[in-house]
């Protein structure tokens, strides 16, 4: 790919979602919209350019950004955040709290959304908690898979038998005849799924929220959209909120009030705390 053409392209994933797509990443890149050059028929990266630069439409950029989004993620990623999230849960149900709210700030395929539902059904079966996971991301590809919830054996392999045979019914793939595991419709009432753009703050949603699980995604972000985008999940937390970001990720240079309480995890400190001095 000619630089100049890696450059504007990167320059509009940067403008239009935040992605950074550093020198270095032109092989990346040009793997990731041959299917578009392909879908497109067009003959090279010039093409393409100049064909999304001119779609009015604005579908051409939505298909640009599914195709240069990384959507790795599973079920049960950096575990400890939901054995934290299953401690804050069991106090949401001493307390009787009638509603829960969470969101799922990246939420890709749909493993982490409903991994958060598992644990929360888990805890809150019996009780009579409104309890909702917005979960959003801004690849209508990955929001579609994760809608459907159907997964193939490798992909629930990291699921406990126990959750695995409770939350999920197994099935075959008509096509393959391979064995597929579909979320029941109790853990997908849930979970509401939404596109949403992280570096377009502010965001529709009102809040107060329960937690925020933004795990993975900032990675990709220049520094500017990272602390807009900690500042407003600041905003819409509740006093005593919690965030949780990914284990290669750090809120380090960003000016935020919220407390790091455990790694990866920070809290939305009440009005009349200090977090001054905290950990
Ligand atoms: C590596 S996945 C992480 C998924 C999940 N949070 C996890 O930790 O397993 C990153 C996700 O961020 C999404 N993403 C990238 N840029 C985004 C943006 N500007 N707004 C919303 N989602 C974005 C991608 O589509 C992708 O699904």
């Amino acid at each position: 790919m000619e630089p100049i053409v890696f450059r504007k392209l990167s320059q509009i994933a940067r403008d239009t979602a935040g992605i950074s797509l550093r020198p270095g990443k032109e092989t990346l890149l040009a793997s990731r919209i041959g299917k578009r050059l392909r879908a497109l028929q067009l003959d090279n990266p010039v093409e393409y350019l100049q064909y999304l630069e001119h779609d009015d439409s604005g579908e051409e950029m939505i298909q640009f950004l599914d195709a240069i989004s990384t959507n790795y993620t599973r079920f049960m990623r950096e575990a400890e955040h939901f054995v934290q999230l299953r401690a804050a849960a069991e106090r949401w149900r001493a307390q009787r709290r009638s509603t829960i709210r969470l969101w799922c700030a990246a939420s890709s395929t749909g493993e982490e959304p409903y991994t958060l539902a598992m644990v929360l059904h888990d805890v809150f079966e019996g009780f009579d908690a409104d309890i909702r996971i917005l979960a959003t991301d801004i690849s209508t590809r990955a929001l579609a898979t994760a809608r459907e919830g159907v997964y193939p054996a490798e992909v629930v392999e990291p699921l406990p038998s126990r959750l695995l045979s409770r939350y999920f019914s197994a099935e075959r793939d008509e096509a393959s005849g391979e064995k597929r595991w579909r979320v029941i419709d109790t853990l997908k009432r849930m979970v509401v799924f939404k596109r949403l753009n992280l570096a377009t703050p502010p965001f529709p949603m009102k809040g107060p929220l329960d937690s925020v699980f933004c795990r993975n995604v900032m990675i990709y972000f220049e520094q500017r959209e990272r602390a807009a985008l900690i500042s407003e999940i600041e905003r819409l937390l509740a006093p005593g909120g919690l965030l949780y970001i990914g284990h290669a990720e750090t809120l380090n240079n960003i000016a935020t009030k919220l407390k790091r309480v455990a790694p990866s995890a920070y809290e939305k400190c009440a009005d009349d705390d200090d977090p001054e001095g905290e950990p």
